[in-house]
């Protein structure tokens, strides 16, 4: 097997930085269009044949050095209780938000545990399929707290103004909210590294919305436990991905995790030099894929340059590829990287 990204997570050195890209199998690839204008996104996830292709689309294209597993964060908040519809043009939608102690009960942890299996047909399918390939396949997961931002907004807001206003009045539900998501996502991580996952992602997009403090309090010590409670402690790196992360990244070294992943915001090196037992992953602006060619090979060129010194860095995006991406674009990045130091 293609080992680049496995060595890179545990922080050790590589002939080159190997490169995955987050959100890599989506909408700005022809072949993944082609079968959602058959299917809806939630059918799609739900079926582990299509889960399986889909993961693939990218790798036959492109080539990265790891695959990711064609699924979404929001599979755990479904199988907990939350009825989740995907509309077109506005994102995920809980018609029943959580938002009072009473609510609490619509959610049940142990009932939704069984209820994930299609996701573990899916990575071991995948797996399998994967073998041709060589590369790699991430599983992951939801933050606890990203995860009841979606459950008690009902919706992705610009400012999570309904959950810190039952943070800051009724800090108790918010509390049991984050142990049930905890303790149905300790059994997910763990059924889907049983399927046969080889690395572990834990996304954490709505963080950037709390202070330090409410980081220490609302999400941290929930990623901690969810990393503690891996059955096989260190068989499979862990990388946790917030957006926001330059203020957070000394608490999100206290995590567990392998890997720090990372957005344009961060200084890379900077974090890599005050880390260097763990390994980071990120962190190009994806709007640059916007620029023209000589722009990416100027701004990825800057990247590699001031990554080189270092083992344990993981070429990837600050956040997902948009859209509206043309995928040549994203052949010419990979081919950009997988030739630096060739
Ligand atoms: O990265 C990959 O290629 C793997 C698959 C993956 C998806 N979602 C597929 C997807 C992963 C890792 C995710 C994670 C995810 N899902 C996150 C965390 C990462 C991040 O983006 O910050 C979040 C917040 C979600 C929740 C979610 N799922 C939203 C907000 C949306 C709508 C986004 C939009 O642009 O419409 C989704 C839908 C979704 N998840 C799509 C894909 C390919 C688009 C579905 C479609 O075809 O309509």
């Amino acid at each position: 097997m293609n080992s680049l990204y496995l060595n890179a997570a545990n922080n050790q050195e590589t002939q080159r930085p190997p490169i995955w890209l987050m959100r890599q199998a989506g909408r700005y690839m022809p072949e993944y269009r082609a079968i959602r204008s058959k299917h809806s996104f939630m059918s799609m996830i739900h079926n582990p044949t299509l889960a399986a292709e889909i993961t693939l689309q990218p790798i036959q294209a492109f080539g990265m050095d790891a695959a990711i597993l064609f699924s979404d964060i929001l599979t755990t908040a479904e199988a907990l209780g939350g009825h989740l519809e995907f509309h077109e043009g506005r994102g995920p939608l809980f018609k029943n938000p959580i938002r009072t102690a009473a609510d609490l009960s619509q959610l049940n942890a142990q009932t939704g545990k069984k209820k994930l299996s299609y996701v573990y047909e899916a990575a071991a399918l995948t797996k399998q399929k994967l073998t041709d390939f060589g590369v790699p396949l991430i599983g992951f997961c939801g933050a606890p707290f990203t995860i009841a931002a979606y459950l008690v907004e009902g919706q992705s807001s610009p400012d999570l103004k309904t959950l810190k206003k039952l943070m800051f009045t009724e800090p108790e539900v918010v509390h049991h909210l984050l142990d049930l998501i905890t303790d149905i996502t300790i059994d997910y991580a763990n059924g889907q590294l049983a399927a046969g996952v080889d690395a572990f992602q834990i996304f954490d997009t709505w963080a950037l919305h709390l202070s330090w403090d409410d980081f220490k309090t609302f999400s941290l010590p929930y990623i901690q436990k969810i990393i503690a409670g891996l059955k096989n402690p260190g068989a499979a790196p862990v990388t946790v991905f917030a957006r926001g992360s330059s203020g957070l990244a000394p608490l999100l070294a206290t995590s567990g995790a392998n890997v720090l992943s990372l957005d344009w915001q961060s200084n890379l090196p900077e974090i890599k030099k005050a880390y260097p037992h763990l390994a980071v992953q990120g962190n190009l602006d994806p709007h640059i894929l916007y620029g023209s060619k000589a722009m990416i090979e100027q701004k990825v060129g800057l990247l590699l340059a001031a990554m080189k010194p270092y083992k344990g860095f993981i070429f990837n995006l600050g956040h997902g590829i948009m859209p509206d991406m043309d995928p040549e674009t994203i052949r010419f990045l990979v081919k950009l990287v997988q030739s630096h130091g060739a």
